[in-house]
């Protein structure tokens, strides 16, 4: 692994080698125990769009491994002035060990990979959110005990999240049915991946209930993302029926998790009540934020 650049580009034996790693950096820093990594390393931390957990999880992460995050915003750096991709990749890669970048294209991304001589990590574009993601599974194995065999459900817009979700959760073998709203479907790559998985079972369906139907786990999200704020008014209108709530929560197993990566808006995409019954899961999942990245550093950056 060179870049983390979409979940698509991994294995099941990449995406396990990262959460065993995650869970062991996990019980060190637990028992207060030294990472064995290299001092020194710096994480450029570029951020075009707004951001609580991944800024703070990373930027803790960075320095828990004894190195240093480096906050550019697009205000603050010339990349709000219009200073290319391709310049600011080849010159942070001159100072820096490894550029973790959000942002709202993928090919943004992608072509920050192409011209970086060092690693690269999305931390969310409109297409995916693979590190997320990872913390989601590696929750939900803590939880669980497994992944594959489990069924997930994802209610809600087929954005960046709901992505990410059927392609990490389909590699590990894990059922995924994804119901969406007709016009706001996953993506394109996505459903056309889903449809080569042949050791799990991928369902798109418009009916939360079917989704939610003897679930394991189910996951949310907001229904307006970031950059799509102007469309709020009109998606509440959309996605009415596509809140998990008690009646969601019946039809799935007894024991089914929640996750959300957050933030979360209660009312319209999760109810209070659900929240709040499943609050321990969903800040387990924030916490593993914190280790699933330090662990993605660890595999990209220790040489
Ligand atoms: N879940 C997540 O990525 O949160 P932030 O937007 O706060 O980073
Ligand atoms: N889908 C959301 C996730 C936020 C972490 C967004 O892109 O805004």
């Amino acid at each position: 692994m060179k870049h983390l650049l979409k979940l698509l580009d991994l294995s099941r034996d990449d995406i396990t080698l990262i959460l065993d790693t995650a869970d062991a950096l996990k019980s060190e820093q637990k028992s207060g125990k030294k990472h064995d990594f290299p001092a020194g390393k710096t994480l450029a931390m570029i951020f075009a769009k707004s951001s609580t957990r991944t800024r703070v999880s990373f930027e803790t992460g960075i320095f828990q491994l004894g190195g240093q995050g480096i906050f550019l915003s697009n205000a603050d750096s010339q990349l709000g002035r219009g200073e290319p991709l391709q310049d600011t990749a080849r010159v942070l890669s001159r100072y820096c060990d490894c550029i973790m970048i959000r942002t709202y294209e993928q090919k943004e991304v992608e072509n920050l990979a192409k011209f970086a001589t060092i690693p690269v990590i999305n931390a969310l574009t409109d297409f995916e959110h693979p590190c997320q993601v990872l913390a989601d599974l590696q929750t939900i194995r803590e939880h669980k005990g497994k992944l594959a065999g489990l069924k997930i459900a994802y209610i809600g817009d087929g954005n960046n999240m709901a992505n990410s979700i059927i392609a990490g959760g389909l590699i590990c073998g894990m059922d995924v049915s994804a119901a969406c709203p007709e016009d706001y479907r996953p993506a394109r790559e996505t459903l056309d991946f889903a449809a080569t998985v042949t050791d799990a079972k991928f369902e798109l369906t418009a009916d939360p209930k079917v989704a939610a139907k003897d679930a394991d786990v189910i996951f949310t999200d907001v229904w307006a993302s970031m950059g799509q704020e102007s469309e709020a008014e009109k998606r509440k209108i959309a996605f009415r029926g596509y809140c998990v709530d008690d009646s969601i929560m019946a039809l799935a197993k007894p024991d089914c998790m929640v996750q959300h990566c957050l933030p979360a808006h209660r009312g319209e995409e999760i109810t209070e009540k659900v929240f709040e019954e499943h609050a321990d899961e969903i800040f387990d999942e924030a916490e593993n934020r914190l280790h699933a990245q330090k662990a993605i550093m660890y595999l990209l950056m220790k040489k």
